[in-house]
């Protein structure tokens, strides 16, 4: 089931979101966390920081799992996804960096890759909150339209429309990486409840598309129309569109 919250501004969406989090772990302070990256999240994770540094949340036992990550990209170059959970949330709460889990996008053989990262969720026990943005593909993770839905974590060629996209974080568009390694469905609709968060114009059409059309690989995010705890969370701008 989908609950669709409306919210005037980004400031309210991520307060909004950064609540959800913080109910997640006061209720269960080993509770493993599906973490994004990309512009979106970034308000809930300064709200998250801030309610650590308030004395409000405890970080000391969650677990995290992040989506995703760029092939070719070491850990250190400042447009990893590693760098990017250490530089936004990790460095500044008291998460213990052995619980931090983000795949390997340096490893040699992604299929191994893959199956490593998929055992360890399930030696975690399974994802309790996913939180997701969306891209103007409708991916989630990056797992893009397709003409079916990719199950295990996987390696990705990005659609030319990501890149572009992404090009706004590197030199040039040449830069982006063209290859990704994203969980694939199966983790993320396993997850006990989800949370997709979208700001922005630019994703209103995708929006709608993706929760008020019918479910089809070609718009990945569609598929959350089966899972049955989603929560989507928009501001005004990325809800114009939704009935
Ligand atoms: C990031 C991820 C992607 C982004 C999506 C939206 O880990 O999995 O699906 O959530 O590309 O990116 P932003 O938030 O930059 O618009």
């Amino acid at each position: 089931m989908i609950k669709i919250i409306k919210k005037k501004n980004y400031e309210e969406m991520s307060a909004y979101a950064a609540e959800m989090i913080a109910a997640q772990i006061l209720l269960k302070p080993c509770c493993v966390l599906g973490l994004a990256t990309g512009s979106t999240p970034l308000g809930t994770y300064s709200k998250l920081i801030e309610k650590y540094q308030a004395g409000l949340l405890d970080f000391a036992k969650v677990r995290s799992v992040n989506l995703d990550e760029y092939c070719g990209l070491s850990p250190e170059h400042d447009q990893s996804y590693h760098y990017y959970m250490k530089e936004n949330l990790f460095s500044h709460i008291n998460i213990d960096p052995d619980n931090t889990h983000v795949p390997n996008g340096m490893a040699q053989d992604m299929k191994a890759e893959g199956e490593r990262y998929d055992a360890l969720i399930a030696s975690l026990g399974g994802i309790d909150l996913q939180l997701l943005g969306i891209g103007n593909t409708g991916h989630i993770g990056f797992n893009e339209p397709d003409s079916n839905f990719p199950t295990a974590t996987h390696r990705v060629r990005l659609a030319q429309k990501t890149i572009e996209a992404n090009s706004r974080f590197f030199a040039s568009v040449d830069d982006v990486p063209k290859y990704a390694v994203t969980m694939g469905m199966t983790s993320i609709m396993s997850a006990r409840k989800i949370l997709l968060l979208a700001n922005g114009v630019s994703k209103a059409e995708i929006i709608k598309k993706s929760f008020f059309d019918s479910v089809t690989p070609q718009v990945p995010a569609s598929i959350l129309q089966l899972h049955p705890d989603v929560t989507v969370v928009v501001d005004e701008e990325a809800g114009s569109l939704l009935p």
